[in-house]
């Protein structure tokens, strides 16, 4: 076997080596520990492995990301959201007959208990959705048997699929005031998302087959993305057995940050920023570059991709195709063209290899469509929702798994005595 030498202190550790199928080289310290009372540090994780995955490899230095072997590109063009979340979770594209099943069971549970419906109707119209979505998703607990975790697996896994987007229109026509539509078995997953969220009883509402087409398309580009922050939550909670939809829930909350799933809405707001400021490019570049100013080029920059976002690549064409197509022209896209021409071409942004990710163009697409900035990050977590499943299907398949629990290098107080109250 191979092995990596680490000295320490006079001392000489041999530390596992492995290496994964795409060549990727990992040092195995979890018995460091115990051999040399030291552990290993790195804020943030940027170089630490939590695990060995089959689902999503990412290469970013060369701008790749494939599913289950599949390039990112192909699927956009040839698949269908459905199918992705399929092969995420499953490992294998599905035949004729193991899709018609599986597109039938999840149409077949988007209808939400009536209590669910009420208790989303108790929520103030001014929510933020996502804050709801977590909420509403962990109290699928209270209406569908999860006693443990691995109770119900197949059945709840549909269940999620189905109801996040019932749950997310219902709360989107709360929000705006109109009557909830109900879902419809006679519609794509996509379509029947635009239906329960745009039509209205007064409009024979049609869903467009170009919006249904860009929505899957944006959900499948978000399908998976693997150990980021919020699918690291779901392992992290899943690992302590947790039942599927408390964990599914905990991975919302963990998009929900403007660091991570909320960039999409910062991108939108930064734009409209920029446009009202008289479209001063030049001063919000020198704003991003200076650490001081508390701004960010939002939807810019990666932690793993440092060539480019090949999503990103995908949906800036597919922007200027929706927006074409729909004869919209939102200056938002100019903008967000030109800051990105300007940015591409600044020491700052070369210098630290930062490019535009996925969140840059996924709200221009979104806003074409009609759907409310708030409602961005929703999107997301029903596109990311298979690939926290498949996460959490992996982990929990896992015949050694042990729960999370990093370590830590205390920084604080040595012992001291207490003090009473009076003598402080
Ligand atoms: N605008 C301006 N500077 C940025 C930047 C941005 N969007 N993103 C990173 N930087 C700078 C950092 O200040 C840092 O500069 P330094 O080396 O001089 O200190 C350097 O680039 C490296 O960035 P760092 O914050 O260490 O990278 P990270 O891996 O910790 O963070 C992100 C990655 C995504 C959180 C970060 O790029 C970011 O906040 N981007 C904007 C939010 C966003 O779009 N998130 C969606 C991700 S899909």
């Amino acid at each position: 076997m191979e092995t990596a030498k680490l000295t320490l202190r006079g001392k000489e550790y041999d530390l596992p080596v492995s290496e994964g199928t795409e060549g990727e080289v990992s040092i195995d310290i979890a018995a460091l520990r115990s051999k040399s009372g030291a552990i290993t540090m790195d804020p943030g994780y940027g170089n630490t492995g939590s695990c060995s995955s089959a689902i999503t490899f990412i290469d970013g230095e060369q701008g790749i990301l494939r599913y289950r072997g599949y390039a990112i590109e192909e699927l956009a063009e040839k698949s269908t959201f459905i199918e992705v979340a399929y092969l995420l979770i499953y490992g294998q594209l599905p035949n004729t007959t193991e899709l018609s099943s599986f597109k039938d069971t999840v149409t077949r549970h988007s209808l939400i208990h009536e209590d669910l419906r009420k208790m989303i109707e108790m929520y103030p119209s001014s929510a933020h959705p996502m804050g709801v979505l977590s909420a509403m998703i962990s109290s699928l607990t209270a209406f569908y048997p999860a006693e443990n975790y691995n109770s119900n697996v197949e059945t709840n896994i549909a269940r999620l699929i189905a109801k996040i987007q019932t749950i997310s229109a219902f709360f989107y026509k709360r929000s705006v005031g109109q009557p909830r539509v109900y879902p419809r078995n006679d519609l794509s997953y996509t379509g029947n998302l635009l239906n329960m969220m745009f039509s209205v009883p007064s409009e024979n509402y049609h869903v467009s087959a170009i919006l249904e087409d860009a929505l899957d398309k944006l959900l499948i580009l978000h399908a998976d993305h693997e150990q980021n922050c919020s699918t690291s939550t779901v392992r992290m909670v899943g690992s302590s057995h947790a039942n599927i939809f408390a964990t599914m829930s905990a991975g919302i909350d963990a998009l929900w940050g403007p660091l991570h799933g909320g960039a999409n809405q910062e991108v939108i707001t930064m734009l409209e920023h920029i446009r009202d400021d008289g479209q001063d490019y030049k001063k919000y570049m020198e704003l991003a570059k200076n650490k001081n100013s508390g701004f960010k080029l939002m939807g810019f920059g990666h932690r793993v991709y440092k060539n480019f976002d090949p999503r990103a690549k995908i949906l800036k064409a597919a922007a200027d195709r929706v927006l074409n197509t729909l004869g919209i022209q939102d200056p938002l896209l100019d903008i967000a063209q030109n800051l990105e021409r300007i940015a591409l071409e600044d020491s700052y942004f070369v210098e630290r290899k930062l490019y535009p990710n996925v969140d840059f163009y996924s709200g221009i697409i979104y806003k074409a469509m009609g759907i409310p900035i708030s409602m961005f990050t929703v999107m997301f977590a029903i596109g990311r929702l298979p690939g926290w499943i498949a996460q959490w299907k992996e982990l929990t398949s896992e015949s050694n798994l042990r729960i999370y629990r990093p370590r830590q290098v205390y920084t604080g107080e040595n012992v001291r005595p207490y003090i009473p109250i009076e003598q402080r």
